[in-house]
């Protein structure tokens, strides 16, 4: 890992793991992109970019000859002075004028990570880490705007942000402020983003780049179960194994825009940041404004080689590390077992069937404080409902911590249903524009995050169960889009920032919950994988990835997530058949088998399961928690299967001495059973012992030939295989 800068020839270069990032101030003056791919040893300055005059178009200043504006790789984009493609930066001075040109002054290398201001981030640990801080002025608007370039030891990513500083005497008001953007020289690439919806999340799309501007948004106040905020652009026909791959991740919860513009010459630019739309900042003399952080991520081994990256990062170097080297405790979670009919006495029979079968963690779901069994009361009032648990969550707590599990509560904090008494003695603490109506979603209001006192509510709230032990774990809900984003706790000018403020006000409140309470762990849940992002992951090791929990359909859902976030940060329930979602019919084995590399929890009656079935599930959780510490660090990888009717996973110990395969059948289906299964992360040159079978195969026959299959009568068939070398 280094970062190099050439003064004399305006050059800085990042070189980390396999990738490097360069740039050069031209003159010395305007900063452009030269390069972002797989590592150099050093740079000398190919592929500098070929300029050509371009007709009908804006020339250029800089001291070469006959460069139009149209084709020069701009590395922090702003609109305004002749380039008309996608900006990275608008911003207006006062009197409307809306062009800033910030020109390079300085670079300068800074050891270590920033930590960004109010916003989750990644951060270097124990890790050798640098940075690269490149600062542009604007003298004329009074804008500074600082670059940000991170690499960290070994990882292949470049961690970018920007900050915004008013150094002069106008109010500036910014419009738009990417978190990255990337040039990439003309060639054919494709895109692919995961789409989706509540019960469907994180699908693959992936199409050609064609020319003209490709995007992916959330303009829903949350990431959103729609998009994720991600998308790669790859080298055509890239596959898992094989291919190049320009990922960009951002590290935000709110709206977003992802979009990648390919030019008539082929040029392409990628951007990544909060959404334009809805969002606007007032940036007074002395103030600054710091962007979210975007990943970048460069693979030349295909998609597994860009997860790779992903989980490392995030397992290393985002996720809460109390809980990143921790065993995930097995959960039972009370929800599809009771919905919103709990008692005493079903906590404690599901409990003591939990303790039975090895689980370490029960989690009381919704219901608990509810006026009725229904989601239309009660939200934002968080007191017990006595009637239902008599004793309250104390009483609940104790009777689950006498069996020796931990005890979990579900909560939504950032919620209020126009009937509670907090909206009755406090209508303003709910975002809404004055006379209007609010919009209910789930009848829900949301409080407005943006006014201290709702946060030092909710975290006095929050606090006042963490305290003493009672509640040794958070599933953190939230059921709802954002609308009526306004508040009235700020002026009209400020308006269009609330969106923002609103997710600088859940971090902070995050922060403050997880600062007090370090030993609790957070469950981010946002109906499913709403709001399944790298911004939450900073403080909640683990999300629920859906409320759909068929295996069937779950094998899409976790495929799509384990493209960014390690197994062990995606939640996975061993659910009821038929399923109550889908009403699809699966076996137990099969159930566990699509949960077993992730975060491993049941959510079903153990009291309405046959005692067979409560034997099974004994006997997963007996074989999972030996091997959830390796799995939970180990290279879990998607395999490239022979036809659609397949998945195929696996996870490996990174000193290839076993691995664990799973290959799902999807359906029976005759026309589509065929073909080999080729097996990943192993040592060529070492034998290993299919466990099972008994079995001993060359890790060159598994790597180059693989393993086939039988048809099996059955939908959703498992097959399983453990490699042990010897
Ligand atoms: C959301 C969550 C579910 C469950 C319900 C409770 O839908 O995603 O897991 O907690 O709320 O109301």
């Amino acid at each position: 890992m280094s970062i190099s800068i050439d003064n004399a020839r305006n050059i800085a270069a990042l070189h980390s793991g396999t990738v490097s990032y360069v740039l050069e101030a031209v003159d010395g003056k305007y900063l452009v992109h030269r390069y972002f791919g797989r590592a150099l040893r050093a740079y000398h300055g190919c592929g500098a970019p070929a300029y050509y005059k371009r007709a009908y178009s804006t020339e250029h200043p800089c001291s070469i000859p006959n460069v139009s504006f149209d084709d020069f790789p701009f590395e922090y984009p702003a609109r305004g002075r002749g380039d008309f493609r996608i900006p990275a930066l608008e911003a207006e001075q006062s009197g409307g004028v809306r062009v800033v040109e910030p020109l390079f002054r300085s670079w300068r290398a800074i050891e270590g990570k920033p930590a960004l201001p109010g916003l989750p981030a990644t951060f270097a640990g124990d890790t050798p880490a640098q940075t690269l801080e490149v600062v542009c002025e604007d003298p004329q608007a009074g804008l500074r705007v600082l670059l940000y370039y991170s690499v960290f030891e070994g990882l292949d990513i470049v961690a970018r942000h920007q900050r915004l500083e008013n150094i002069g005497g106008q109010t500036l008001t910014l419009h738009n402020v990417q978190s990255a953007s990337l040039e990439l020289s003309a060639r054919p690439l494709e895109l692919l983003s995961l789409y989706g919806t509540h019960a469907k999340e994180a699908n693959r799309s992936r199409s050609p780049l064609h020319h003209g501007i490709q995007r992916i948004e959330s303009v829903r106040g949350g990431s959103s179960p729609q998009h994720q905020p991600f998308f790669a652009l790859l080298s055509p026909g890239a596959t898992e194994t094989a291919g190049e791959v320009y990922a960009m991740h951002l590290v935000y919860s709110g709206n977003f825009l992802a979009q990648a513009e390919a030019d008539a010459f082929g040029n392409v630019r990628a951007q990544i940041g909060i959404h334009p739309e809805g969002f606007q900042w007032e940036l007074k003399p002395g103030e600054s404004f710091t962007t979210p952080e975007a990943i970048l991520n460069y693979s030349a081994e295909g998609l597994n080689g860009m997860s790779r990256q992903f989980h490392r990062l995030y397992r290393e170097h985002l996720m809460p590390q109390r809980f990143a080297g921790l065993e995930r405790p097995v959960l039972l979670n009370s929800w599809e077992a009771m919905y919103y009919e709990v008692s005493l006495e079903k906590i404690e029979a599901q409990a003591e069937l939990a303790k039975r079968a090895g689980m370490e963690l029960f989690v009381l779901d919704d219901g608990w404080f509810r006026a009725d069994n229904s989601s239309r009361t009660s939200m934002g009032d968080w007191q017990c409902n006595e009637t239902k648990l008599p004793g309250g969550i104390r009483r609940a707590a104790e009777l689950v911590h006498a069996k020796g599990l931990k005890f979990g509560l579900w909560f939504e904090p950032e919620a209020i249903c126009k009937s509670s008494a907090l909206y009755r003695m406090h209508p303003d603490w709910a975002l809404h524009i004055p006379g209007y109506e609010p919009v209910e979603g789930r009848h829900e209001y949301l409080l407005d995050l943006t006014r201290p006192e709702v946060r030092d509510y909710l975290t006095g709230m929050l606090g006042s169960y963490l305290q003493g032990g009672m509640v040794d774990y958070i599933k953190w809900d939230m059921n709802r889009p954002l609308t009526d984003v306004c508040s009235t706790a700020f002026g009209q000018t400020r308006q269009a920032g609330i969106a923002h403020r609103y997710l600088l006000g859940l971090y902070e409140i995050l922060e403050r919950v997880t600062t007090a309470f370090p030993n609790v762990l957070i469950e981010g849940c946002s109906s499913g994988g709403a709001r399944f992002d790298p911004g939450m992951l900073y403080y909640a090791a683990q999300n629920w990835a859906s409320d759909n929990t068929d295996a069937f359909d779950r094998l899409t859902i976790q495929d799509g997530f384990s493209l960014l976030y390690p197994p062990m940060a995606i939640g996975a329930h061993v659910s009821i058949t038929p399923n109550h979602q889908t009403g699809r019919s699966t076996s137990l084995d099969a159930r566990y088998q699509a949960a077993r590399l992730f975060d491993l929890g049941y959510e079903l009656d153990l009291t309405q399961c046959s005692e067979g079935e409560r034997e099974e599930i004994a006997r997963q959780v007996a074989e999972h928690k030996p091997e959830r510490a390796w799995m939970q660090t180990g290279i879990f990888s998607r395999h490239e299967v022979p036809n659609g009717n397949y998945v195929m996973w696996s996870i490996a110990r990174p000193d290839r001495s076993e691995c664990l395969a799973l290959i799902f059948q999807k359906a029976y289906d005759p026309l589509c059973c065929h073909g080999n299964f080729k097996l990943l992360n192993l040592d060529a040159d070492a034998d290993y012992r299919e466990t099972g079978s008994g079995q001993v195969y060359g890790g060159d026959e598994l790597l180059q030939i693989g393993l086939t299959v039988p048809l099996v009568k059955e939908d959703l068939h498992p097959f399983v295989f453990r490699f042990q070398r010897i």
